[in-house]
């Protein structure tokens, strides 16, 4: 649970952290055996060869630019993107955070959210990354992406833009984001699902495609530089070539996107007044390369705050859309991680606000347009299984024309 992933110290490797919870004396998270001594996180790996909801998939022949994982087993037809606004002129997408728990609250956040998507003419929607909990998934084609994506996600029939959140890259340790190498399963699954969008970790999608769109997302793998423990892989360290290419690529396509808005999508949030803080700060940590995500503040500040509309995280439970800022660069933070847990119901942090909650399950629902970019949080009544327009947020200056200056 992300609840207790917090770790002794920053940095540690995985076994550093089971053998001190050992010497403590402390009990086993799901996934370790007892006495601190880790088994690999391989309880579904019985389950090879479950292919989810393959039967309801139309094969299209032909289909290329997936992952080699996913060679040898058929593609299917995707949802399509949207090509053109809605009836009301605009594109509206339904954004939610740390769903894949496959439990009660994810499935009554889903069906509310259903209800809302139906009324407002939704295209698209966004999972803000921890998509499988507790593990991420066991291979490509676990039945877990079944029971905690397909089918709480029934009849929302929109490509779902993913991104990888900590429990997706989960090592030894369940939510510990210390083996990236698990995402590429969720890469490899989107050959196989008709919603589920991710052609490679971190990729571009616009609004409508070529020309100059109204709206572009750039979703972003954030857990090399937000893991809770230090990276073992030299490909995924903080300063090595998988972060300074993706750096590189979001860099250069912010610089040459033609969008009205840019949307950063990611899980480890920038600001945050929830419980796990703010990048450079994560849980209390102000030093070490990883557990802090100091190095992911630099990518924020550095790249994307004052190009960026929006960065929209999840990792805390919560509901938080906050005010752009000269610190911001004019860029909102926004924090919509409550789609299936809850948070604990308290502010930790300050930063300012235009409207937070910290104990409702919810998601949001942003339209962009030539006129406005706007954002609502829904709350939604659990038992009841019914949405709640809580918040509403218009913009009608990009970040790029409001010449905000950074003054961190
Ligand atoms: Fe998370």
């Amino acid at each position: 649970m992300c609840d207790d992933l917090i770790p002794p110290s920053a940095d540690m490797t995985e076994r550093q952290w089971l053998d001190a919870k050992a010497a403590a004396g402390e009990a086993p998270a799901p996934g370790e055996a007892p006495g601190g001594t880790a088994r690999l996180v391989g309880r579904r790996s019985l389950l090879g060869g479950a292919v989810a909801g393959a039967a309801a998939l139309t094969v299209l022949p032909g289909a290329t630019g997936f992952p080699a994982a996913a060679a040898g087993r058929e593609a299917v037809e995707k949802f399509p993107l949207p090509t053109a606004p809605n009836s009301a002129g605009e594109f509206a997408v339904l954004v939610t955070g740390d769903a894949g728990t496959g439990a009660e609250e994810q499935y009554a956040v889903a069906a509310a959210a259903r209800e809302v998507c139906r009324a407002e003419g939704v295209q698209l929607a966004v999972g803000l990354g921890d998509n499988i909990y507790e593990n991420g998934p066991e291979s490509d084609d676990d039945s877990e992406f079944q029971e905690k994506f397909e089918a709480p996600n029934t009849g929302i029939d929109v490509p779902w833009l993913m991104v990888l959140g900590n429990h997706d890259c989960s090592g030894l340790i369940p939510g510990s984001g210390g083996d990236p190498s698990r995402g590429d399963r969720e890469v490899a699954y989107a050959r196989t699902s008709p919603r589920w969008y991710m052609p490679s970790r971190y990729y571009q999608v616009a609004l409508p495609e070529g020309g100059a769109p109204l709206v572009e997302f750039f979703g972003i793998d954030s857990n090399p530089v937000a893991s809770s423990v230090i990276q073992l892989d030299p490909y995924y360290h903080w300063d090595g070539p998988y972060m300074r290419e993706q750096r590189a690529w979001l860099d250069g396509a912010l610089s040459a996107s033609r969008a009205r808005w840019k949307i950063v999508l990611s899980h480890h949030p920038y600001l945050n007044n929830g419980k796990h803080g703010s990048a450079g700060s994560y849980d209390g940590f102000t030093f070490g390369d990883y557990t802090s995500g100091i190095h992911l503040k630099e990518l924020y500040e550095e790249v994307v705050c004052g190009r960026a509309d929006l960065i929209m995280s999840g990792h805390d439970h919560t509901l938080q859309i906050l005010e752009p800022t000269v610190r911001t660069g004019g860029t909102r933070p926004v924090v919509c991680g409550a789609a299936a847990k809850s948070g604990d119901g308290t502010a930790h942090f300050t930063h300012p606000a235009a409207w937070q909650d910290f104990a409702a399950r919810g998601f949001m629902l942003l339209r962009a347009s030539a006129e406005a970019l706007t954002l609502e949080a829904y709350t939604v009544d659990v038992a009841a299984g019914k949405a709640q327009l809580a918040h509403r947020v218009r913009t009608t200056v990009p970040v790029g024309e409001a010449g905000v200056r950074a003054g961190r």
